[in-house]
C-alpha cells in the first residue's frame, strides 16, 4: 500500500480503505486493554499544525500518536509567525527544515493541505481542509458504522443537513460511494452543493421521506463559519423542519444508527436526548474510533516512509 499522504479519501480505492479499517479495528481492540502503549513510531516526530479550532481531532491524534511512541508537538497557530504574515508555505518550509517524519494539518482554505504536501519531504495528513475533504473523519465513519451494522456495503445511509459546507458530508460521500452503498442527502436546497448532481446520491428536501428506511442517519453541523448570508430562516425553522427528533427517526428502520461528527449543536441540528441515547446513538463510538483510525494512517505512512528510505538508501 504506497501512501506517501493521507490527503482525501477521493486518492484511495476500496481495497486501501479496507487495509486501514482492518489496522484500526485491532486498535480499536487493543485499545480498550491495558496493554494499548506500543513503540510503532518510536523515533518519530509528529508536529499537529491547526489554523482552525478543533477539540477531538487534535486530541486523537495527539493520543494516537503518543500511544504509539511518536514524539507529539502541537504546534500554536494562534501563536505562530502566521499572525506576524509568514505565509503557510514558509511556515511549512521552517518546520520540514527540523526534519519531522508526519505533518497534521487541518486549514480553513480547501486544498491548502495539498499544497502544503507538495512542500516538505514529510508525510501529511490532512485533518480537514475548508470544505473539501477530511479523510480520518470518514474513516473513522466508516469503522464506526462497519463495527456497528457488520458490513460497510448495500447499507442505506442518510447525510443530512449542511452538506454544501462540510468536509466531512464530501470525504464520506466518496467513500461511502466507493464501497457500494446507497446514499441519500436530505436538507435544505440552500445547502446542498451545487455539484450535487455528480455524487451519485438521492436528494431529499424533506427528512420523513428521506430517512424512510434508512440504516444510518448522519447528522451534520450547520457550519456558520463558513457561510456568508443568510442559508436558514431561523434556527427554530431549521430544526422544526430537519433537527432529528424522536417523530422524524421513526421513519428510519428500526435498528438505525445515529451518528454526528462534532461538535454538536442540541437542540438545532439533533434533540439532545436522542444525541444521549445510547441504544441509537454511536457518537461516543465514532470518538474512540477516531483514535484507532489515526493510529492506524500514521502507522501505515510511516512504514510507507521508512521503506522508501531504505529503497533510496540501497
Ligand atoms: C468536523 C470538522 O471539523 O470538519 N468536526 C470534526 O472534525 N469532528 C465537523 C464540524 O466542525 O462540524
Amino acid at each position: 500500500m504506497q501512501l506517501q499522504h493521507l490527503l482525501g479519501i477521493e486518492y484511495l480505492n476500496p481495497q486501501q480503505i479496507n487495509t486501514i479499517l482492518d489496522l484500526a479495528d485491532h486498535y480499536a481492540n487493543k485499545n480498550r486493554t491495558d496493554s494499548r502503549n506500543s513503540n510503532v513510531l518510536l523515533g518519530c516526530t509528529q508536529i499537529n499544525m491547526f489554523f482552525e479550532n478543533s477539540t477531538r481531532t487534535q486530541a486523537s491524534f495527539e493520543i494516537a500518536g503518543k500511544r504509539l511512541g511518536a514524539d507529539v508537538m502541537n504546534m500554536s497557530m494562534e501563536a505562530s509567525s502566521i499572525k506576524k504574515g509568514e505565509t503557510l508555505v514558509d511556515t511549512a518550509l521552517t518546520l520540514n527544515a527540523m526534519h519531522p517524519d508526519l505533518l497534521v494539518v487541518r486549514h480553513p482554505h480547501s486544498g491548502a493541505v495539498d499544497l502544503l504536501a507538495q512542500k516538505v519531504n514529510c508525510a501529511v495528513i490532512n485533518a480537514g481542509d475548508g470544505r473539501h475533504e477530511h479523510p480520518t473523519q470518514a474513516l473513522l465513519d466508516a469503522l464506526t458504522i462497519r463495527r456497528s451494522k457488520g458490513r460497510l456495503h448495500r447499507l442505506n445511509i442518510a447525510i443530512c443537513g449542511d452538506i454544501a459546507h462540510s468536509r466531512v458530508a464530501r470525504s464520506n460521500i466518496i467513500l461511502l460511494g466507493k464501497m457500494e452503498n446507497r446514499l441519500r442527502l436530505i436538507g435544505p436546497a440552500t445547502l446542498m452543493p451545487t455539484d450535487i448532481n455528480e455524487f451519485g446520491a438521492e436528494v431529499y428536501h424533506d427528512m420523513q421521506e428521506g430517512l424512510k428506511d434508512v440504516d444510518v442517519v448522519m447528522m451534520l453541523r450547520l457550519q456558520s463559519e463558513r457561510m456568508d448570508g443568510g442559508f436558514i430562516p431561523s434556527e427554530r425553522e431549521y430544526y422544526h423542519r430537519y433537527g432529528l427528533d424522536a417523530g422524524k427517526l421513526s421513519f428510519a428502520k428500526p435498528d438505525a444508527i445515529v451518528m454526528h461528527p462534532g461538535p454538536m449543536n442540541r437542540g438545532i441540528e439533533i434533540d439532545g436526548e436522542i444525541a444521549d441515547d445510547l441504544n441509537l446513538s454511536v457518537i461516543q463510538e465514532q470518538v474512540e474510533m477516531g483514535v484507532a483510525v489515526r493510529m492506524a494512517a500514521m502507522e501505515i505512512l510511516m512504514h510507507n516512509s521508512r521503506q522508501n528510505k531504505k529503497e533510496m538508501n540501497e
